[in-house]
């Protein structure tokens, strides 16, 4: 999707933008000529993606999404290198895997601490940008555990609901100011950082071959075939393409399917 004949180009703020979904949305937004903050808590991966990415427009900015000081100043490095800032996507996340009495109090805050105070932090810190820009965009990555319960990631889920539910309540409040706040949903995909750490337990705990594991999340899915970085971030992109402007506190599911449709039942083989 390429920015329509007139609009400028977007000056965004990407966190996680060190790996997966992440650096593939900050690639095709440098690819359609944007300015774009690739801001991650891991400095060697963020180094290797500013190598990979090999952009004069592209800035890495070493961020905490947890800490409201590493996040404001990342907002204002934005703001003195680009001059402003008109597109935020949260896709830094962590999960932890684990049955319910096992989950230490620890672990519960650093999930609910990046996954959703973080977001929250990005947002409040980056919205009077936003806001003045007149263009404002804001992409939340969320989860099909946004909208399903699973078992062994409690915390996960939480936090992947409360996104959904910052996402529609900013909707609100920023929609006056043209700021649109939509929520990406993504199924799981294997191959990035976090993708590969859930195939791993699975491949613990399951006893099964990575191929099994991977055959068979794929056939529970209607389309047949397991989603792909690029399903993640062409949905991104979708929502940052200057025809969506009237598209706001949206939750999409890029799930082949999964929560959406089933075979009329009784008729499945
Ligand atoms: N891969 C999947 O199966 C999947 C499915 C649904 C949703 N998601 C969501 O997609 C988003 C991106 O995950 P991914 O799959 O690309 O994994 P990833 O591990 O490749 O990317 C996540 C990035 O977030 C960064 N990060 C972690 N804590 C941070 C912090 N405190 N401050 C700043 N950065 C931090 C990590 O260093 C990493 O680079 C996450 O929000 C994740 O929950 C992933």
């Amino acid at each position: 999707m390429t920015p329509g004949k007139n609009a400028q180009p977007r000056r965004a703020l990407v966190t996680g933008g060190a790996s997966g979904f992440g650096l593939g949305i900050a690639q095709s937004l440098l690819a359609q000529g944007a300015q774009v903050a690739i801001a991650d808590i891991q400095a060697g991966r963020l180094q290797e993606a500013a190598q990979r990415l090999n952009s004069t427009n592209a800035l890495p900015l070493e961020l905490d999404v947890t800490s409201v000081d590493s996040v404001r100043a990342a907002v204002e490095s934005c703001k003195s290198t680009f001059g402003g800032l008109d597109t935020l996507v949260n896709s830094a996340g962590v999960i932890h895997i684990a049955p319910l009495a096992a989950i230490g109090e620890r672990d519960w805050d650093r999930v609910i601490d990046v996954d959703l105070k973080g977001v929250f932090l990005c947002c409040q810190a980056a919205a009077p940008l936003l806001c003045k820009s007149g263009r404002g965009r804001i992409v939340n990555i969320g989860s099909d555990a946004s909208k399903l319960g699973c078992g062994m990631i409690v915390s996960y889920c939480a936090a992947k609901f409360g996104v959904v539910g910052l996402t529609k309540a900013l909707a609100a409040e920023l929609a006056p100011h043209q700021v649109t706040v939509n929520c990406v949903c993504p199924v799981g995909v294997s191959t990035t950082g976090m993708g590969q750490d859930v195939l791993s337990w699975k491949i613990r705990n399951v006893g099964a071959k990575p191929e099994e594991i991977l055959a068979a999340t794929a056939a529970g899915i209607p389309l047949q075939r397991n989603a792909t970085t690029a399903d993640i971030v062409n949905a991104a992109m979708f929502f940052l393409a200057e025809g969506s402007s009237f598209l706001t506190g949206v939750a999409l599911d890029v799930d082949g399917g999964l929560l959406s449709i089933m075979p009329m039942p009784g008729t499945a083989q």
